[in-house]
């Protein structure tokens, strides 16, 4: 089967015509005996390389790709099945782009099409769209640390359900901003058996029943200026007439203030959009309540949710920031969301943050809060400690320059 690859990477050092000519005269016995077809485009930092040929030894080349300390930054941009090669018969032929007028020439010789994708991404690479990747003089320069001693509190008593929690963590301003309270066995495991002994309407009745556990709990948890956030069904906020109401009592009984509690309605259920919904949106809204959108990107919301609810936080799913720094397409939605999250007044979340190097993308591009085993992994009954300073993964990492 007929692969095609693009990405972009960051050269290391400044190149001259001769490194790009060496370059090219390094891979074309390679690319020759394997019938890899493609072209580079170097525009005086950055790389732009589309390879095409079958789909072993595209995936052989990519490795040996990723470990030449001549660039860094590597991006994927497409990797997909083609029918047939969009570049013909070139084989890795360089365009030098100028980059004081943005401007390339296609050789005559090169029939690509001219609505192919990638002609579309060769012309946004051209016009310098990309340029979002951590430069080595950013990462070097990068101090940033959160160091926050693990907290515990005794199990709820009598209680066949407990929480875990997991911090959200601001690396900026150095804190954690909120808990999320994640529901859990007694052994710490996901209750799933007992969720599916229930019927849809008790799944409901106890989701909302089991807020006053995780709000006893979290408040015991909680530090002056942070929030606990938890998490509810779309289903069970309009199942029960009042549910603004019965949270504000949970609150009060442990002295917390509305403004304290974030709920996140889960996307793993289909959110009806029904007046019953924003009726109840509205109640818990006007009752002081903030409202997040939890694991947008992967679950049911759709963008007219994201518009109409208008939530006080979107946290984005870990589906879009698995590998972030080396994928195109999910640091485009990550920046399309950003921009939408900016333009609304909605904080972003990033969830299931696992790397640094996931984490130093995500900040590098402005994003604040974050939520991860980077940081902590969930406690059951308490919240983990957070040992987390930058200069400890610099250093270890492979310098850029
Ligand atoms: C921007 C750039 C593009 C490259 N393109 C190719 C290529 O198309 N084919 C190739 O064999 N090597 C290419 N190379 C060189 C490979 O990265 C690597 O040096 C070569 O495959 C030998 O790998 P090895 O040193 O791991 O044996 C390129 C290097 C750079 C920096």
């Amino acid at each position: 089967m007929l692969r095609q690859l693009i990405y972009r990477s960051r050269a290391t050092t400044p190149m001259t015509d001769e490194d790009i000519r060496k370059i090219v005269d390094d891979s074309l016995p390679f690319n020759t005996a394997h019938d890899i077809t493609g072209l580079l485009l170097f525009d005086g930092e950055f790389f732009f390389q589309v390879l095409e040929g079958a789909s072993d030894s595209i995936l052989l080349l990519f490795e040996h790709l990723k470990s030449d300390a001549r660039h860094t930054n590597i991006i994927k941009v497409l990797d997909t099945t083609i029918r047939q090669r969009e570049f013909g018969k070139w084989s890795l032929k360089p365009f030098v782009f100028n980059h004081h007028n943005n401007c390339y020439w296609l050789p005559s010789g090169l029939k690509i099409r001219r609505d192919s994708r990638a002609f579309f991404l060769l012309n946004s690479f051209a016009t310098g769209q990309w340029r979002n990747c951590v430069s080595a003089e950013y990462r070097s320069k990068l101090k940033r640390t959160l160091f926050i001693e693990e907290r515990v509190v005794d199990a709820f008593p009598n209680s066949e359900i407990q929480f875990a929690f997991q911090p959200i963590v601001d690396i900026k301003n150095g804190v954690i901003s909120s808990l999320e309270a994640l529901l859990r066995t007694p052994d710490g495991a996901f209750p799933d058996v007992f969720l599916s002994s229930l019927s849809e309407s008790e799944r409901y009745v106890f989701d909302l029943k089991s807020k006053a556990v995780a709000i006893a709990q979290g408040a015991k948890l909680l530090k002056p200026g942070q929030a606990l956030s938890v998490n509810l069904l779309p289903g069970a906020i309009t199942h029960t007439s009042n549910v603004a109401e019965q949270l504000i009592r949970y609150l009060e009984a442990v002295k917390l203030a509305p403004e304290q509690l974030i709920v996140e309605v889960t996307e793993s259920e289909m959110v009806k959009e029904s007046d019953a919904f924003y009726t109840a949106v509205d109640s818990l809204r006007s009752s002081g309540i903030r409202l997040a959108l939890d694991d947008f990107g992967a679950g049911y919301a759709g963008l007219s949710l994201l518009a109409d609810f208008m939530p006080d936080k979107i946290k984005l799913d870990r589906a879009i920031t698995r590998g972030i720094h080396e994928n195109g397409p999910r640091q485009a939605i990550l920046q399309a969301v950003f921009e939408f999250a900016n333009a609304t007044g909605s904080h972003l979340i990033v969830e299931g943050v696992e790397s640094f190097e996931e984490w130093l993308w995500l900040y590098n591009v402005g994003v604040q809060k974050f939520q991860g085993f980077l940081f902590a992994k969930p406690k059951l009954n308490g919240v983990n400690a957070i040992n987390f300073d930058t200069s400890a993964f610099s250093s270890t990492e492979e310098n850029d320059l």
